[in-house]
């Protein structure tokens, strides 16, 4: 019996120093340690069968020690678990990254009008042309009179331009949606003496019925550049190196005799159809060539109205729809679709910003 109290209360002391001792790297280690010690068939219960044996005498004192034992052993375990639970928040902490935004914001896009608008703006200012701006409810007198359109002139009709107010003593006087951004030249010339070399984008109004072809307001990018020897030739090499920017280096252009009261001589451009490479198709109407843009020699009746000495000074001026650009670039067949706002069209552009 002595020898058996004996081995019992050094194996007592024994597991005591063990269990100081334990430690567990993961929750299934910690789990392999509970049920080694305090699970049905571990170290506590065996040593509860032994303590069965125990005489009297010596119950209290080993009754004590195992209990003590037990306890030791759910202290430990219970440290452990806090262990091993604070390191793997400590792991989640390192990969928090505290400057990410809460949730992904979606990006806009920009609108065709104004990818193609800012693809011109470039080209041309790369060439030394500077923005110009203007109102786009305008008077009469920049947008026709002093344009050298005729007091008769349709276009001061009301069926083609929007009347905010009129004056019935003084035509010019009359407040109108600008039909053209060439009411942004006489602006620039009445303040500015040459050399002047502008480009002017901006929206215009024309009182049209809304169809996939014409709309009530579309966009131009007017161009103006007045100095003392400027040439036909000057304005056709711009528009030429302007063509093949825009549509490719094997762009060719095509100047057609036209009128525009405020250029004399005037003319239409085309550029060869790059759907059909010049061949002839459906949108060029079989003809290899499309229409993107009016232009001449800016009038002398417009520099002298806008106090710019005709005798010392000419100019070029040209003007171009920005519609019609990406309509071309695009291939965009309704007119409508720039003005409507459909997310599913706008979408289309996300690569193109
Ligand atoms: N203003 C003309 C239009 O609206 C275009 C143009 C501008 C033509 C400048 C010649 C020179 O159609």
């Amino acid at each position: 019996m002595y020898i058996f109290i004996m081995t019992l209360k050094e194996n007592i002391q024994n597991l005591l120093q063990q269990v100081k001792e334990l430690s567990a790297n993961d929750e299934k280690e910690l789990e392999a340690l509970r049920i080694k010690y305090l699970s049905k068939k571990g170290v506590i219960t065996d040593l509860m069968k032994d303590f069965r044996n125990v005489s009297g005498d010596q119950k209290r004192e080993i009754g004590i020690s195992i209990n003590n034992l037990k306890t030791e052993v759910f202290n430990k375990i219970n440290e452990i678990r806090e262990k091993l639970q604070n390191k793997s928040q400590d792991e989640e902490k390192v990969s928090l990254d505290l400057t990410r935004t809460a949730y992904p914001i979606p990006l806009g896009t920009r609108h065709p009008l104004s990818l193609v608008k800012n693809e011109i703006i470039d080209i041309f200012t790369r060439l030394g042309f500077c923005l110009a701006d203007g109102p786009e409810v305008e008077d009469d007198l920049h947008v026709f009179t002093k344009m050298n359109f005729a007091a008769d002139h349709p276009a001061r009709d009301m069926q083609d331009t929007f009347f905010v107010e009129t004056n019935p003593n003084d035509v010019a006087k009359n407040i109108i949606l600008r039909s053209h951004t060439s009411s942004v030249q006489a602006r620039v010339m009445e303040t500015t003496q040459p050399p002047i070399r502008v480009i002017c984008p901006g929206r215009v109004y024309r009182n049209e019925t809304i169809t996939a072809r014409a709309h009530c307001f579309f966009h131009q990018i007017e161009g103006l550049y007045v100095d003392e020897q400027v040439s036909f030739t000057d304005l056709k090499q711009v528009l030429l190196l302007f063509a093949q920017e825009m549509f490719g280096k094997e762009t060719k252009i095509r100047l057609r005799p036209s009128y525009f009261p405020f250029t004399e001589p005037s003319a239409e451009m085309d550029i060869s159809c790059d759907i059909c490479g010049g061949k002839g198709c459906s949108f060029c109407k079989n003809t290899g060539w499309v229409e993107i843009l009016g232009c001449g020699m800016v009038h002398p009746n417009v520099l002298q109205a806008c106090g710019i000495d005709s005798n010392k000074y000419k100019g070029y001026a040209f003007g171009l729809g920005i519609e019609r650009i990406a309509n071309l670039k695009y291939k965009i067949s309704d007119l409508r679709l720039f003005s409507e706002n459909d997310k599913r069209f706008l979408d289309e552009f996300t690569s193109a910003n």
